[in-house]
């Protein structure tokens, strides 16, 4: 069904350039944008509006990395670095999702919050369960939720509670994606953990995976410093990390690639990832809990490199996209002030840009209001602040103000047209 939304419409043009339109009308067709309008063109006369007068209307906004299983212990255990909590806390976590009807609990919960949430497109990490992580598929693609869902692999370095035999890693993988075949929003992703927990063997059979279903790839790389070290350990013949993904095709080489985190870019590592076209998930929320560190996003963007914003709940310790986006500015303001001051720090234009057209690009025309775009929607309902104003504010100030008293919830939500809330 054709429609529009009537309200005060903000969306990113690039990466330093917003458009504002107070009091317009933003118009869908077949599940795609039609433009914003200051009137109503007459060839949409009699089509159904939404009237959402008084409220913001922005794009829905683009998780580049989460871990579903994780939400359940989001806001506990801050207090470890990256291996300790992943053995600690994260691994006895997700262990509990082989049991059926734990994982069905939890993951309705979690889904349950990211309705009413902002977010409208993601890239999602679940468990090495197959059972478990397919319930989550069926119920966001019910919903109408569209982005990218990966069962684990890992085979070493693990929790004997927590591993697979590298040969039912891959079964269990072939299985995974076939029976996600039938799904018209969530698509599968190959998802090795990182590379501690696979082994070459199982890298290597994943990407003949990767080639034979052509499939995107997401992982985590460079994220905390004993990881790298362990790294160089692991593979000693390979000169950086992002060469350890690149060695099995795993970085972009043949299919579009997520890396979440690199906080800590290696020099000759960065021109690999520009030449790869890899997109980084910057997840500060995450780096500063696990004292991970703060990622150059200043530089990433300066260089043209691809970079989203994500959560990475729960190393990240809330499911907010406009949280994400406080804490990208926040951050690289602490990461300019402290030791590099050549850095820029983002601004409020450069955090909707990356939550919204910069990762919205992974998964096509995602993330803007211009012509053609899929209809991806979220109203935001200023009256949950209430407050008194010294002056009227722009469209932009106005959300500013709402990303730094931030509530996750929304009014109303679209995704590719089809109205979620
Ligand atoms: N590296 C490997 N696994 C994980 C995880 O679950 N969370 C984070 N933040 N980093 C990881
Ligand atoms: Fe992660």
């Amino acid at each position: 069904m054709d429609f529009a939304l009537k309200g005060d419409i903000l969306y990113s043009k690039s990466l330093n350039k917003v458009s504002e339109n107070a009091r317009s009308y933003l118009v869908c067709v077949d599940g795609k944008c039609e433009g914003v309008f200051k009137k109503l063109p007459s060839k949409y006369k009699g089509i159904k509006v939404y009237d959402y007068s008084g409220n913001l209307i922005i794009p829905g906004l683009v998780d580049m990395h989460l871990h579903a299983p994780q939400y359940m212990f989001i806001g506990l255990h801050m207090d470890l670095e990256l291996i300790d909590w992943l053995n600690t806390y994260t691994f006895p976590t997700e262990a509990r999702y082989k049991d059926i009807r734990f994982a069905k609990k939890a993951y309705d919960i979690f889904v349950n919050d990211l309705i009413h949430s902002p977010t409208t497109r993601f890239s999602m990490f679940a468990t090495i369960h197959n059972d478990a992580t397919l319930y989550l598929v069926d119920k966001l693609d019910k919903i109408g939720f569209k982005g990218y869902v990966g069962k684990i692999n890992m085979d070493r370095n693990s929790p004997k509670y927590l591993i697979e035999k590298t040969e039912k890693s891959i079964k269990d993988t072939i299985k995974y994606i076939e029976s996600v075949k039938k799904y018209k929003n969530i698509k599968p992703i190959i998802t090795p953990r990182f590379i501690p927990s696979c082994s070459d063997t199982l890298m290597r059979k994943l990407s003949d995976i990767v080639k034979t279903y052509d499939l995107p790839v997401q992982s985590h790389l460079s994220e905390n410093r004993a990881e790298i070290e362990w790294v160089k350990e692991l593979m000693p013949s390979v000169k950086c990390y992002e060469e350890a993904y690149d060695r099995f095709d795993m970085l972009g080489s043949v299919t579009s690639t997520i890396m979440a985190h690199y906080v800590w870019p290696d020099e000759k590592g960065i021109e690999l990832m520009k030449k790869r076209n890899v997109w980084v998930a910057h997840c500060p929320s995450s780096n500063r809990n696990l004292s991970s560190g703060i990622a150059p996003v200043g530089r990433f963007l300066r260089e043209k490199i691809k970079v989203g914003l994500a959560t990475d709940v729960a190393g990240g310790s809330y499911l907010s996209m406009f949280r994400a986006m406080e804490d990208a500015i926040t951050t690289s303001k602490i990461r300019k002030c402290l030791y590099d001051p050549e850095y820029y720090n983002v601004t409020i234009e450069q955090a909707l840009y990356l939550a919204t057209i910069s990762g919205g690009e992974f998964f096509g025309k995602v993330g803007s209001f211009e012509k053609g775009y899929e209809f991806d929607a979220v109203v935001i309902d200023e009256k949950s602040i209430p407050t008194v104003l010294m002056k009227e504010l722009t469209v932009l100030e106005r959300f500013e103000r709402f990303v730094y008293r931030a509530k996750n919830k929304v009014k109303a939500k679209f995704i590719a047209g089809k109205k979620v809330i």
